[in-house]
């Protein structure tokens, strides 16, 4: 494990926060046992991960069956952290997993296609965006001396979750692996109720018109905001001193990037992944 700065270390190609980070456990996930009924929520840092938390637990929720945990976090932990919690292998099916991980360090069980993943990705200005602001009350990750500064971390890909433009591009070349539904954090904030009837048909659950409508309200930002078991205020305040749930719209990285910046981000995404033909939508 390499250590990279204060709070970050590389290990297998992929950069963790050091202090949540355990060689042994992400190894242990290459044979980590699937069952067919696992969820697995995908994503970058930053591009909606509590977000379609709430989603996908809702609608777990609603079909029945699920057993209940305190909060989103401990209902959907994350795959590559062991904290407190009970050893994966002993909860109840359905499991619901989050990771940022990339496909190289996933459960190779997840290749026979059953297990099903959700993968959300995001403008990668507002998610450097977001970062920049959550690292500032984020007592765990380094905090940035100025936008710029982290922005060069950014795209040398020397923060929590590597490159994005890595990240995309694994997961897009390799989708024919995986039973996977690829999402947008933009498709949810311009159509939420498409976007968890698009969940629900992927996930096989057939819920009513009414109980979709309940999972949209319970998913929106007002209502997710006072909802203590997803709002993560729950996190120790000497670790998050301010919110996870900050403004949650499109185009707020307006308000930090200079047009010489936006233009190199987007002539790196073009560079980068150009020849993956992906319609990006904030394009
Ligand atoms: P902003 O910092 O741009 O507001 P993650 O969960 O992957 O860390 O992503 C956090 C981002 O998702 C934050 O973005 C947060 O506000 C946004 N978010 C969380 N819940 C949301 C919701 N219900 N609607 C819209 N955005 C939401």
């Amino acid at each position: 494990m390499e250590h990279i700065s204060d709070y970050l270390c590389r290990y297998k190609n992929y950069i963790f926060i050091s202090c949540m980070i355990n060689a042994e456990h992400i190894d242990s996930l290459q044979s980590f046992e699937i069952r067919d009924s696992d969820i697995f929520l995908v994503t970058y840092p930053k591009s909606g991960t509590i977000w379609t938390q709430q989603i996908i637990i809702s609608i777990c929720e609603l079909s029945g069956g699920l057993n209940e945990y305190p909060n989103n976090y401990e209902q959907m932990p994350w795959l590559e952290y062991m904290e407190s919690h009970e050893p994966y292998s002993l909860r109840p099916s359905p499991r619901l997993f989050s990771s940022h991980l990339t496909p190289a360090l996933m459960p190779l069980g997840l290749k026979d296609k059953k297990a099903k993943i959700i993968y959300v990705m995001r403008n990668p200005k507002d998610i450097i965006t977001s970062y920049y602001h959550f690292s500032s009350v984020y007592s765990e990750v380094d905090t940035p001396t100025s936008f710029e500064q982290l922005l060069e971390q950014y795209l040398m890909g020397n923060v929590v979750g590597s490159s994005w433009f890595d990240h995309i591009r694994e997961w897009h070349s390799k989708k024919d692996q995986y039973n996977i539904l690829f999402l947008t954090y933009e498709d949810m904030i311009l159509d939420l109720k498409a976007a968890v009837t698009r969940i629900c048909s992927f996930l096989g659950k057939n819920l009513s018109e009414a109980a979709i409508d309940q999972v949209v309200e319970k998913a929106t930002f007002k209502t997710m905001k006072k909802d203590q078991k997803a709002n993560y205020e729950f996190v120790p305040k000497e670790r998050l001193s301010g919110n996870f749930m900050r403004k949650g719209q499109i185009g707020d990285w307006k308000n930090v990037f200079t047009v010489a910046q936006s233009q190199r981000v987007d002539q790196l995404i073009q560079e980068k992944l150009g020849d993956l033909s992906l319609k990006f939508i904030w394009e």
